[in-house]
């Protein structure tokens, strides 16, 4: 049961694999670099396969572009600021591979790894990772842990980690979503709904200011159906930092639960998909740093705005924030978190 496919092999001589899940409904493709999804396809308004998540053909471009498309990023998704956290007493410095700041695990992080296939069927992946002690500087060794799972028009991922030592931890998924098909081009006339009444704005090297604003009144409300390009050009300090929306939202309701995250849709497609999560927060991003005419699956091109991600995730910056909700891993209590994609079709 499952299908299994190479993918080529690393510079280091590691093979990597592309998986496919049907479940007859939806279907999606993994590889074992980064457990990344690599598509996604479901049904649109026709009832027609729709690819719905940016990806490359080949291993090499997903080994020298970047952009993490559909990966799982850790040790720690987005930004730690300067590379450095304090933790029991003693100071960690990790790479600095984002200008200042350390950014989805660093050089070789977990999107950049070879993960094991620890069981495969029609329907479901499940993925591990070994990350040990004083990987990209981080304290512990950890044990991660990802499923992929398909149930009726459901993706679900859900994430588990388990450590020897304290550590910051924050997994997430970054798949880079065109509602339209992912070769479809422009994606700001797909509308956002966002579960959140709030949003934690950043200076301009994309570190949270460790305030929490609400986001009334301003750009970055998405508590109603939006155009993701209504405002996003609007003179809003916030949105000319990160030259779109790139920022992290607190989602309603207690962390630890399955509750609604997110709605987006489009029109063109008829193609609407619902985030479920259990984590704290969810980052917005817009895809505003991918280089115009970059090569994508089918030999299409994508762009800037071509796409954007609901990464589900602890604050960005956690560590140095003691505001934030304590995204810290420790011995004897798991990492374990879900985020679900429903997709229907607008009637
Ligand atoms: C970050 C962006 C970054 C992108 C790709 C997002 O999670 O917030 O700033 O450009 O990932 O690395």
């Amino acid at each position: 049961m499952g299908n299994t496919i190479p993918f080529g092999t690393t510079p280091q001589g590691r093979q990597v694999e592309l998986l496919t899940l049907d479940n007859g409904q939806i279907s999606c493709r993994i590889l074992t670099l980064g457990a990344t999804l690599q598509a996604l396809e479901v049904p649109d308004g026709q009832g027609r396969k729709v690819d719905v998540v940016l990806g490359y053909d080949t291993l090499t471009e997903y080994l020298e572009n970047d952009g993490y498309l559909g990966a799982v990023v850790g040790r720690y998704a987005n930004r730690i600021a300067a590379g450095r956290f304090s933790l029991n007493g003693r100071d960690y410095t990790l790479a600095v591979n984002n200008g200042p700041n350390h950014l989805h695990g660093g050089l070789v992080g977990y999107s950049h790894r070879v993960w094991q296939v620890a069981e495969l069927t029609d329907t479901q992946a499940v993925l591990t990772l070994d990350s040990p002690d004083g990987e990209e500087g981080y304290p512990g060794h950890v044990q991660v842990q990802v499923t992929y799972a398909l149930s009726g028009t459901s993706l679900t991922i859900h994430y588990q980690a388990v450590t020897d030592a304290d550590t910051p931890c924050n997994l997430t998924n970054h798949a880079y979503f065109n509602l339209s098909g992912h070769d479809s081009g422009n994606t700001m006339d797909q509308e956002l709904q966002l579960r959140a009444e709030s949003y934690t704005p950043t200076d301009e090297t994309s570190i949270p200011l460790g305030t929490v604003e609400p986001v009334e009144g301003t750009p970055m409300d998405f508590r109603a159906l939006t155009p993701l390009g209504e405002r996003i050009d609007a003179p809003f300090l916030q949105l000319q930092l990160g030259n779109g929306y790139d920022h992290n939202y607190v989602v309603q309701g207690d962390t630890g639960t399955l509750r609604p995250c997110a709605t987006a849709l489009s029109r063109r497609s008829g193609i609407v998909m619902e985030v479920e999560t259990t984590s704290p927060g969810v980052q917005l991003y817009t895809a505003n740093f991918v280089p115009q005419g970059r090569k994508g699956k089918g030999g299409c091109a994508y762009g800037p705005r071509h796409a954007f991600c609901l990464e589900t995730q602890f604050f960005p910056d956690s560590p140095n924030q003691p505001a934030f909700p304590d995204a810290l891993l420790r011995p004897g209590k798991p990492f374990d978190h879900t985020t679900r994609f429903t997709f229907s079709t607008l009637q």
